[in-house]
């Protein structure tokens, strides 16, 4: 959803902010704006549509200044329009401000505080900079203004501020929702996420709510909102602009599935020690094994969630529970003895994981983040975190985020495995070596899956996905990566089940792929698609090695039963990708949808 970008320094504020706003593009947005400060006053310039828009307004326009701010937005409050995109400026013109986020209290605030004030655009954000005006011509600094109005906002907000009688600083402030501060050699930036400033810098602040940040060429102060000042580590990423750049690849997408197999040594690196042993206990000193698990997640990382409950329950015997946020914020299970929540999420902002993650803290029980973003809100208001290691993932498709996750998760259960003192545990390390293998042959079958688009999707308006047990998770998921970016109706089915409602819907041609990495399923599943293909489905069949029959479409290398995902989706991964190609859909950026969903 929104993004948000700050930069005071010695570099051109225009070029540098507008790079930033490209890096996150990723989280989906319908207009742009930048205000640059320059020797005549804040120049703002916005335009609905994509940043090429707003690129296409100011090519002919000097824009010279070191000072900046740019927005990418996705609308709420108001259409999206030229008048609704940011920044948005105060009445008298002095303060010029990016808002992400929902301010639910701006009527009241406008009642209480500037009932006369006339607003220009529909947004709840003009209201911020029109109220900071109003504190500061009752006398307050504008400092004071800031923090005078910040503390009152409700709702979630990333905020950054021009006050343009001193534009020797910026202010930025955020609450639930994303906004962290990099630091350079005289210039610092505040941005949604780091590959927005990896242009700029690998070193960053975290920032967190109930605090405001002060910024100016040298210094970046962060305070609360009693005005004293925190002193806050910094950290780096050992990642740079070749991690957030398309590099050789038409896209991100495919640029990301075939970095799985990367992402899972990386994996391997991170965890294990020296001597070649699990150290993933120093991230959980003092947790003590659950009774029970309850994982919490939205979308790809509710589908890695299914996979993660096999791996707890078959390698640490911990019954678990995999739950949709969204569902259970409002209607949370029974939970009894001591269990552990797992919360994954690729960008750790997912506001309804972050819900669910607050209603469980205020109910005691003990939490844990599988994140791939170190300082999102998940990461740091769990217990627990572990990362997960992939590298910044930018297509809104997510895949390599997806296996990691996994991977993590497999991790954990050896850990948890060890713990309880269960013998003969599986020499995860070696499985993983032989999965990123694996993935390395697969993601170079891409003819492969070109040959298969074109023999079944080109013009299909509907397609199912059919397998049992782990395959079944993985059809979820091979489902969800179809129809997200090529927009074909895909059904994610469990093989048995088809015969209870929806094998009415196969006609002549549907396309049907089928998953087949488990023994114990392989002759039902293989009757299953018998039973479509006898009322004219047409069959694709993805078969791990050894269970594979002559005429399979797709054989898989044979790994360990309870990793089959980590390879398996791989192929489906590239089957959605080259289907959306052929349908000259915007891979990485589809239609309605963002990439990280931080409104409920
Ligand atoms: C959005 C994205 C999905 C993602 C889901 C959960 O809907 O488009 O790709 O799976 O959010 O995101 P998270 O960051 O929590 O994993």
């Amino acid at each position: 959803m929104c993004g948000i970008v700050g930069y005071i320094g010695f570099r051109q504020a225009k070029e540098t902010i507008l790079t930033g706003l490209k890096r996150l593009e990723y989280r989906g947005y319908d207009s742009a704006g930048i205000g640059i400060v320059t020797d005549e006053d804040v120049e703002v310039y916005k335009e609905k549509g994509k940043i090429e828009a707003l690129e296409r307004l100011i090519k002919n326009v000097e824009i010279k200044g070191t000072v900046g701010i740019g927005h990418t937005r996705w609308a709420t409050h108001g259409v999206p329009n030229q008048i609704n995109a940011h920044p948005h400026q105060s009445y008298s013109g002095r303060y010029t401000i990016v808002h992400n986020g929902i301010i639910e209290n701006y009527k009241e605030l406008i009642e209480t505080y500037i009932p006369n004030i006339k607003r220009e655009s529909e947004t709840d954000t003009e209201v911020i900079a029109h109220l900071v005006d109003h504190f500061s011509q009752k006398g307050l600094s504008t400092e004071e203004a800031f923090r005078e109005v910040i503390g009152k906002l409700e709702g979630s907000f990333a905020i950054v501020l021009i006050d343009g009688q001193d534009t020797s600083r910026l202010y930025a402030a955020k609450n639930k929702s994303p906004l962290l501060a990099g630091l350079g050699q005289g210039e610092n930036m505040v941005a949604s996420d780091a590959t927005a400033m990896i242009h700029v810098t690998n070193t960053f602040k975290e920032l967190k709510d109930g605090e405001y940040v002060v910024l100016d060429h040298e210094n970046l102060i962060i305070k609360t909102l009693d005005g004293d000042v925190i002193d806050r580590d910094v950290y780096t990423v050992d990642w740079d602009t070749s991690s957030v750049e398309t590099g050789a690849y038409e896209h991100f997408m495919l640029k990301e599935i075939d970095e799985q197999p990367a992402v899972i040594r990386n994996i391997i690196t991170q965890y294990q020690d020296e001597q070649g042993q699990l150290n993933i206990g120093r991230h959980l000193q003092g947790l003590a094994v659950p009774s029970r698990v309850y994982i919490v997640a939205c979308g790809t990382s509710y589908h890695a969630g299914l996979v993660g409950k096999r791996l707890l329950e078959q390698i640490a015997h911990i019954p678990t529970e995999v739950h949709i946020a969204s569902e259970f914020l409002y209607d949370q299970p029974l939970i009894e003895g001591d269990p552990l929540f797992i919360f994954i999420s690729q960008s750790g902002e997912t506001a309804d994981s972050r819900g669910v993650l607050d209603q469980i803290k205020k109910q005691g029980y003990r939490t844990l983040t599988v994140t791939n973003v170190q300082g999102s809100t998940l990461y740091r208001e769990a217990d627990y975190k572990l990362l997960t290691h992939a590298g910044p993932e930018i297509a809104v498709a997510s895949t390599k985020a997806y296996t990691a996750q996994i991977a993590v998760v497999a991790l954990l259960s050896i850990y948890l495995a060890e713990q309880k003192g269960i013998a003969g545990s599986i020499d995860m390390f070696q499985e993983l070596r032989t999965i990123s293998t694996a993935m390395d042959a697969l993601k170079d079958m891409k003819d492969k899956a070109k040959h298969i688009v074109e023999e079944y999707l080109t013009d299909q308006r509907s397609c199912f996905f059919i397998g049992r047990l782990l395959d079944y998770a993985v059809c979820l998921e091979g489902a969800l990566k179809l129809k997200e970016i090529s927009y074909i109706q895909a059904e994610g089915y469990a093989g048995g089940e088809l015969k209870h409602g929806p094998i009415a819907l196969i006609e002549d041609g549907t396309p049907v792929f089928v998953l087949i990495t488990d023994q114990r399923i392989a002759k039902n599943i293989r009757s299953n698609a018998e039973e479509v293909v006898s009322r004219g489905a047409k069959t694709c069949v993805i078969a791990a090695e050894g269970l594979h029959e002559e005429g399979d479409q797709w054989v898989l290398p044979r790994v360990h039963p309870l990793l089959t995902p980590l390879v398996s989706v791989i192929p489906l991964q590239l089957i959605a990708y080259y289907a959306a190609l052929e349908r000259g859909c915007d891979v990485d950026k589809p239609r309605n949808l963002a990439k990280s969903v931080t409104v409920e």
